[in-house]
């Protein structure tokens, strides 16, 4: 009789390569964020992590925190996607769910950044899935990077905390949670030599080619802003905006359906035009973020 080949336990599937110490860690925790400045490889680290989790079979989100340089829904939201399998791109993802945030910078607002992706990490673990990877935008440096990745961090309460730096400069972010006991766990990793670092014309033109893209499957639809309100971010009613004003797109539940950019707004009318790709009769509110794109 043959000897019998002891059989590991565990799932099936290719063995994490030794060689990806990111994997290694990733595979361990159940919500892994990664950090650090522009072009250090943030997103496609996501990816390729996301990619790699869900070919073992791990039931894989990624929520992408990047308002900005967004690939999971456009930019001014928040994108939680699916992924189950390997992956070219992190836009790519399935999208499951959006949050409007109001503008391509979380400057003016770390704290509702923060909490939209915070809510979106707790909607993927209510979900099932196992392995929830945060993607986020590359501003670490100065008082504001540190209150917006702080703010982040005790919003979504990572258990591993992936830190991409080339010198020191998530240092401060990095020592701030080492300090804050055994959670999270903080990895720093060195970027390939392979990023592609981009000024900052080349990631406004990349933002642009992405609202772009969006609204390639917009419609321009004129609604009645008496049956469908325009309200600002706390919920006042806003009267008049300019062409080119991007405003989140809101379903009767309140969740976030996409967004839309202003044509023309005619207060007197009550009547304003914008463009959305999001089917008219589901619009329930529009709200007025900050940021605006053309005109
Ligand atoms: N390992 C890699 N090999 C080749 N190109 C890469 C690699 N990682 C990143 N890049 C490229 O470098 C640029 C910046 O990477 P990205 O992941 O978007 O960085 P970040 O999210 O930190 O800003 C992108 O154009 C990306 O395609
Ligand atoms: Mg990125």
């Amino acid at each position: 009789m043959a000897p019998q080949t002891p059989q590991r336990s565990g799932r099936p599937g290719p063995a994490v390569t030794p060689l990806d110490p990111a994997l290694e860690v990733a595979a361990e925790a159940r919500v892994t964020l990664i950090l650090g400045t522009s072009d250090t490889g943030k997103t496609s680290l996501a990816a390729r992590l996301a990619g790699a989790l869900a070919a073992r079979g791990d039931r894989v989100a990624v929520v992408d925190a990047d308002v900005g340089q967004s690939e999971i829904g456009p930019p001014t939201t928040v994108g939680l996607g699916r992924v189950t399998g390997e992956l070219a791109r992190l836009a790519d993802a399935e999208v499951l769910a959006l949050e409007f945030v109001g503008d391509t910078s979380p400057v003016r607002y770390i704290r509702e950044t923060a909490e939209a992706t915070g809510r979106l990490v707790r909607r993927a673990l209510s979900a099932g899935f196992e392995r929830v990877l945060v993607d986020t935008g590359g501003l670490v440096e100065g008082p504001l990077g540190l209150a917006l990745k702080r703010a982040k961090i005790r919003a979504v309460d990572p258990d591993l905390v992936l830190v991409l730096q080339r010198r020191d400069e998530s240092e401060p972010i990095a020592r701030a949670l080492e300090s804050g006991g055994a959670r999270p766990r903080v990895v720093r990793l060195v970027p390939s030599s392979a990023v592609v670092r981009r000024t900052a014309a080349r990631r406004r033109e990349h933002r642009e080619r992405i609202l772009r893209d969006y609204l390639a499957r917009a419609a321009t639809i004129e609604l009645d802003t008496a049956r469908i309100p325009l309200r600002d971010r706390r919920g006042t009613a806003v009267a008049d905006v300019e062409p080119g004003r991007l405003l989140g797109v809101l379903g009767s539940a309140g969740e976030t359906l996409g967004i839309a950019r202003v044509r023309a707004c005619k207060p007197d009318e009550g009547r304003l035009v914008v463009e959305t790709p999001v089917a008219a009769d589901r619009i329930a509110t529009l709200i007025a973020g900050r940021a605006t794109w053309g005109g």
